[in-house]
């Protein structure tokens, strides 16, 4: 059976003392944490130690991702202010890629995207890639033809604009990412929330959500958690 991704993207926000909330209110509720669920949480990197140790210690099925990481790094260099990938084996097992902030804020480029998708790889990272469009899949395909991560359909319209895409539409766009790469796992992100993530997740090629608003405040995302 497939296992259903739910990925929380907490972006630029949080404090520590909203990380240590959000750990201890799932851990009230982790009755709803489901065995066919894998919940995926990325905080700004600067509290991802903090809740990789804090759900450690509660025992909570949950992995921790990192929101980047930089693709400017080589072996042995030095890089005063990046973040490489080596720094993440303490407390994180999966990395966001190209999530279209980052696409459009820091100028990246496919062939960026590429480059972190390899470092990934070499650091036994699971990379989450995002896509907006079709195009940026077929782009992907020429650097990794054999990619098998995660894959976020993510279309512009509906990232925190409360206009989530139809279900339909997100399946048709998940359907065409699966031609190009067949073993990807698909998710959609853009606007949802507990109301609406049920209608992505019945959808054949959809296998899970990426929520960013609806992530930081615990109860919103352990809606999402429950109707999933
Ligand atoms: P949203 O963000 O859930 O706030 O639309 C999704 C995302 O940016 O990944």
């Amino acid at each position: 059976m497939r296992k259903i991704i739910l990925v929380a993207n907490w972006k630029q926000s949080g404090t520590k003392e909203q990380a240590l909330v959000w750990v201890n209110t799932v851990n009230q509720k982790k009755d709803l944490l489901r065995t066919a669920e894998q919940i995926i949480v990325c905080p700004p990197l600067v509290l991802a130690a903090l809740v990789a140790q804090a759900v450690q210690e509660k025992g909570l099925p949950i992995a921790v991702g990192a929101q980047d990481i930089d693709n400017r790094v080589f072996e042995g260099e030095k890089n005063t202010g990046e973040v490489g990938p080596n720094l993440l084996a303490d407390c994180a097992t999966y990395v966001i890629i190209g999530h279209s902030e980052t696409r459009k804020n820091r100028g990246l480029t496919d062939e960026n995207v590429a480059q972190k998708v390899a470092l990934t790889k070499k650091h036994n990272l699971i990379p989450i890639v995002c896509v907006s469009e079709i195009a940026q899949a077929q782009k992907l395909l020429r650097f990794h033809e054999d990619f098998d991560g995660i894959i976020a359909y993510e279309p512009l319209f509906a990232i925190g604009s409360g206009n989530p895409d139809s279900p339909e539409g997100a399946n048709n766009v998940a359907s065409q990412i699966k031609e190009i790469f067949p073993e990807v796992t698909v998710l959609y992100g853009g606007s949802v929330d507990g109301d609406n993530v049920k209608g992505f997740l019945n959808q054949e090629h959809i296998s899970g959500v990426l929520v960013g608003n609806r992530s930081l405040d615990p109860s919103f995302f352990l809606e999402i958690v429950k109707n999933a």
